[in-house]
């Protein structure tokens, strides 16, 4: 009895700033080295994947992947205003290529948190232009790689990018409590995406589709009625702005919590985990049913997975939340892959490298990669698409 239908694809997630190294030309790294800001160390080098994709896909392939997720850096495409740059292209090309070589799919996010200098310095994703700029880079890179990309997400997580930004102050461009500036960010990330989907649709013959970040909702004793308060501007904005894509990708690692004054901490008792938020392994299975039933298309879980030193509880998360994966499927749901958050430790934004997401732990002054057995873990529900033949 297995858990996954066979064709039931099996991937990894990386995004460009997180893993490959010297991306000093956007908004991110000069974040990193602006004084007073919540990030606890600069980005550097990270794990340079920039130039050691072909073995990193080697590990994917040795596992047993069928798709690599992961990011084109626009600030590398698009360094100036309208210039852009054909190496960098070519760049992306060979990593889809490197891909294709190895039997493994290519899912290309168009935009995972970063934005060029000079787009933030004109105003970043509070100015309107923004849409058009976007727009211009998504046109010459889906020119350029369209033909070989075989899944597309246009931006990754717009609902952290404008809550992180514009209300919490802890991602660029660092404002906190701005009402106003988050809902204009959260419309022209819309926007954006909308203006996407046909670029993207005119490239190539590839589904499309966002990436949303989730969680599994609950309230306090009394608060129910502030679930949908919260939850609406977040998450439903976003999922709203699906109709007519051909998938949505949920992205769900923990559960949010509501009182009645608002969002609220972990629950005493709970588990938590080293990013500060609950341990609760469910929140994939309650964010892909939440994500099926608002926008009633077929559904990718483009990231899940925890960050943790002890690989042992990786292996625990990943059997419970594949657990919740495969009730939706047994439920009828139409879910139809799941991408692991992350390959490899990396660069986990104001939280530097302390946080282990990785699937392979890597020593940064050598940039050795080791293979934890989480990888082995999943490599075996990959192979046999059963949990339980995992041990
Ligand atoms: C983001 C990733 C991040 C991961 C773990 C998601 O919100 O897309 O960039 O590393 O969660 O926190």
């Amino acid at each position: 009895m297995t858990d996954f239908p066979a064709g039931f694809l099996w991937g990894t997630a990386t995004a460009a700033h997180q893993v490959e190294g010297g991306n000093w030309n956007n908004d991110w790294w000069a974040w990193e080295h602006t004084p007073g800001t919540a990030c606890v160390e600069p980005s550097g080098d990270s794990v340079d994947h920039l130039w050691r994709y072909p073995a990193d896909l080697d590990i994917m392939r040795g596992l047993g992947f069928g798709s690599y997720r992961f990011s084109l850096e626009w600030s590398r495409i698009e360094p100036e205003p309208g210039e852009f740059s054909s190496a960098a292209l070519d760049h992306y090309q060979r990593v889809i290529d490197a891909c294709h070589e190895r039997g493994m799919q290519a899912c290309v996010t168009f935009h995972h948190f970063t934005t060029p200098r000079w787009a933030a310095a004109s105003g970043g994703w509070n100015d309107p232009a923004i849409v058009d700029r976007f727009i211009r880079y998504v046109e010459v890179a889906a020119e350029r790689l369209g033909p070989s990309i075989d899944m597309a997400c246009t931006i990754n997580e717009p609902n952290v990018v404008s809550s992180l930004g514009y209300l919490a102050g802890q991602f660029p461009p660092g404002v906190a409590g701005d009402l106003a500036a988050y809902v204009q960010a959260n419309d022209l990330l819309v926007a954006a995406h909308r203006a996407a989907v046909p670029v993207l649709r005119a490239a190539g013959d590839f589904p499309v589709g966002v990436t949303v970040s989730m969680s599994d909702w609950a309230a306090e004793p009394g608060a129910e009625d502030q679930i949908p308060v919260w939850r609406a501007p977040h998450e439903d904005t976003f999922l709203d702005a699906t109709d007519g894509d051909d998938f949505v990708g949920v992205q769900a690692y923990t559960r949010m919590r509501v009182g009645p004054e608002g969002i609220v901490g972990p629950e005493p008792g709970v588990e938590v985990v080293d990013m500060g938020y609950e341990y609760w392994p469910t929140a994939a299975e309650a964010s892909i049913r939440r994500a099926a039933e608002v926008t009633g298309l077929p559904v990718y879980c483009t990231e899940n997975g925890i960050g943790t030193t002890d690989d042992p509880r990786r292996i625990a998360y990943l059997r419970d939340s594949l657990r919740g994966v495969a009730r939706t499927i047994a439920d009828g749901l139409d879910v139809r892959g799941y991408f692991h958050w992350s390959l490899l430790d990396n660069f986990e934004w104001a939280h530097g490298y302390r946080m282990q997401f990785g699937l392979v732990a890597v020593d940064r002054e050598t940039q050795a990669r080791t293979v934890k057995p989480s990888a082995a873990w999943l490599a075996e529900v990959m192979r046999t698409g059963s949990i339980d033949a995992a041990g």
